[in-house]
């Protein structure tokens, strides 16, 4: 998941986990802890959790992948990460061959980065994840348009919460069945103070999100504004409804994604000093 090849061979074993259970490890009146598989698909496990009422997966509705993933990536989706949810990890240690359990803590979250893509990068293979959801879910209907769509859906709650999602996904983001992508390539780019409110003077119709003393620009409205959105060369291009969303049309290599990003990337630097970091993982 979110994975890049970027040569044409892969010298090394690759692994894909087929443990897909999806069980209730322990209830009490208010919350269900519930373990997944690592090979769960993700949103297989987000549609179990929502049939049963339970709250806290909803918002994270349709992302490709599976369950083993999320620890690394803290997806997330409509003012939802993975970390706001996961209780705790279970991995075996690649050299020792031992199990270990991390706690949401040792996980060392921050927005789409964990400590298994830094210091412990590599070293571990996820098994199973627990969930600690919600008997009673509280909403969280804050980001976008999923209030406003939420309200078609008269069933109301999780479900209607998840329907409201799907339809929101399904009208920007490309199916990865039918065109490859990997979701947002970039991270959006979190900026201080200072070249905010210098880009802010220049464009004062820049889009934002604060967050204390910093500020989170949306990615593809800087590349949107490169005049790159449905840009396209030979089989690699960038989505015409989301110019976040890096898409091969067919038979391109990693490598020509890879460079399609580094065109990116200098055009967003030239543009605005502003340095995009990719979301996605690389692997040589
Ligand atoms: N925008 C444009 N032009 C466009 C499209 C978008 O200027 O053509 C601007 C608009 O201002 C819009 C803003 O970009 O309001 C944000 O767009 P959107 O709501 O689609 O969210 P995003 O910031 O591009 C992030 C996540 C997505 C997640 C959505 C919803 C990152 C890197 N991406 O995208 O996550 O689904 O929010 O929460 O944080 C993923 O990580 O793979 C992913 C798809």
């Amino acid at each position: 998941s979110n994975l890049l090849f970027v040569n044409d061979y892969y010298n090394g074993l690759i692994l894909h986990s087929r443990m897909e259970t999806i069980e209730v490890l322990n209830e009490d009146e208010n919350t269900v802890c519930v373990k997944a598989g690592s090979g769960v698909e993700w949103d297989d496990l987000v549609a179990w959790t929502v049939e049963r009422n339970y709250g806290g997966l909803e918002n994270l509705s349709l992302i490709p992948g599976q369950v083993g993933a999320t620890p690394v990536q803290n997806i997330g989706a409509y003012g939802v990460e993975v970390k706001d949810v996961l209780y705790n990890a279970e991995a075996i240690e690649l050299l020792s061959g031992e199990k270990r359990v991390f706690s949401n803590k040792d996980c060392e979250f921050a927005y789409r980065d964990s400590v298994f893509k830094n210091r412990l990068r590599g070293k571990y293979i996820f098994t199973s994840v627990v969930f600690k959801l919600s008997k009673f879910p509280v909403l969280n209907l804050s980001y976008g348009r999923v209030a406003e769509v939420y309200k078609k859906y008269p069933e109301g709650g999780v479900k209607a919460v998840r329907k409201a999602v799907i339809e929101i996904r399904e009208s920007k983001l490309p199916d990865t069945k039918k065109l490859g992508n990997a979701g947002s390539f970039f991270k959006n780019p979190v900026l201080g103070e200072e070249l905010f409110r210098s880009l802010q003077k220049q464009y004062p119709a820049m889009p934002y999100y604060e967050s204390g003393d910093q500020y989170k620009v949306p990615a593809a409205w800087m590349i949107d504004q490169c005049g790159l959105k449905g840009f396209r060369k030979g089989n690699v291009g960038v989505h015409v409804d989301q110019p976040l969303v890096l898409v091969n049309f067919g038979g391109a290599s990693g490598k020509e994604i890879l460079e399609l990003a580094n065109m990116i990337i200098a055009k967003v630097k030239a543009r605005f000093n502003v340095e995009l970091y990719p979301e996605v993982n690389f692997i040589a």
